[in-house]
Formats: structure tokens, C-alpha cells, sequence
């Protein structure tokens, strides 16, 4: 059975680096025999999220989507130096997850993507993913990517002209795709 991954981020600006940056990485793994699905930009404009909420239909697809998933990738825009409302509020979403068998993000690798338009703020919105993912009991992959949308540009297809990225792409692809949980 093929590896089901789902995408998760990007912002609602048109051109949004960090939803390019995901779709890099789920053409990738797409090519590598995953099915994959996503959930980007406008299509996390739930409300925000609090214990006892009644999630909106598509809030409701968006965590049946995860709860099914082997594997998941995060890529949040750098906002104020950290992971943006947006994204924070669907990872949120995943408390819903709680009391499941695998509860929230467990036994699932987890790749992550940090794009800002500086180093500071995609080093730290970085790190910001991997404490959020091992809360949430993920498995985030060795390598994270850090992308500075200032000196690297993706477009709608995931393709950049930039080699290093490309090559990182690939690897934290190559990443999700061999992660077996342990036991
Ligand atoms: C509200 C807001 C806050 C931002 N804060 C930062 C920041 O602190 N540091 C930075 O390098 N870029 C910052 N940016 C720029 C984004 O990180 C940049 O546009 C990047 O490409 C990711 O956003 P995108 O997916 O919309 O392209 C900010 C952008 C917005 C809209």
C-alpha cells in the first residue's frame, strides 16, 4: 500500500513561498509513489480553535485527513519570527486527535519547511515546528528545510532554480518516505 501523506500550510497571499515550498516536497513524494493530498492557505481559514468546538465541515475533513495519514508535511511562513496564526490554529485542530488509537501526530514522520524572508525568522519558525511536532508526538525528519523566500523562489509547480534546496527537497522527501515507527 502506498504512503498516504498530507500537506499541511502555506499563507493566503497570492505566490505564497511556504504553500510552493510544500508542494515542492509533495510533487516529490508524489513522484516516489505516496498519495498525497493537502490543505493550504485558504483552505485552513477555520476559526480558531478551542476545547468543546464544533469544527466546520472542512475542519472536519482536514483532521479525518491526518487521522488517516502515515506521514505529514508542515510549512509555515514566518510570521513575527514564528509559525503564523494560520497554521498554528490547524495544528490545533489536531487536538481533536486526542483519544485516538494513534493519538494527534503519533508513529507518523513529519517533515517540516520554515520560509521567511530572512535567516532569523526561518531558523526560528523552524524550531518552532519541531517543538509543535513533538508535542503533538510526531516524528519530525532529520533534516527540516530553513528557506529564505529573499535569495530562493519556488513556483506553483514546486520547481526552484535553486540546486542546495532542490537537493534538500529530495532528501527530506526521501525521509518521510523510508520512516518506519519503531515496534
Ligand atoms: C504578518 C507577516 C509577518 C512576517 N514576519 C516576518 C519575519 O518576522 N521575518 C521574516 O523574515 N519575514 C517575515 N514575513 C515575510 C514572510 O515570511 C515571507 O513573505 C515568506 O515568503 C513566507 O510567506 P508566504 O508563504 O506568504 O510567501 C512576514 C510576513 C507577514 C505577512
Amino acid at each position: 500500500m502506498s504512503t498516504r501523506i498530507v500537506g499541511i500550510g502555506g499563507s493566503v497571499d497570492p505566490g505564497s513561498q511556504s504553500g510552493y515550498a510544500l508542494e515542492a516536497v509533495l510533487a516529490r513524494a508524489r513522484d516516489g509513489g505516496a498519495e498525497v493530498s493537502s490543505f493550504t492557505g485558504r483552505g485552513l481559514d477555520f476559526p480558531p480553535y478551542h476545547s468543546g468546538a464544533q469544527p466546520p465541515p472542512t475542519a472536519r475533513d482536514y483532521v479525518e485527513a491526518v487521522r488517516a495519514a502515515d506521514a505529514v508535511v508542515i510549512s509555515s511562513p514566518g510570521y513575527h519570527g514564528t509559525v503564523s496564526g494560520l497554521v498554528k490554529n490547524a495544528l490545533d485542530y489536531l487536538e481533536e486527535l486526542r483519544t485516538d488509537d494513534r493519538p494527534y501526530l503519533h508513529g507518523r514522520a513529519v517533515g517540516l519547511i520554515a520560509v521567511a524572508r530572512g535567516w532569523q525568522a526561518a531558523v526560528t519558525t523552524l524550531t518552532t515546528l519541531r517543538q509543535v511536532t513533538h508535542a503533538l508526538r510526531g516524528w519530525p525528519t532529520p533534516l527540516g528545510m530553513a528557506v529564505n523566500s529573499a535569495v530562493t523562489r519556488f513556483d506553483a509547480t514546486g520547481a526552484t532554480e535553486d540546486g542546495a534546496v532542490r537537493t534538500a527537497v529530495g532528501l527530506l522527501t526521501r525521509q518521510l518516505l523510508d520512516f518506519r515507527p519503531p515496534g
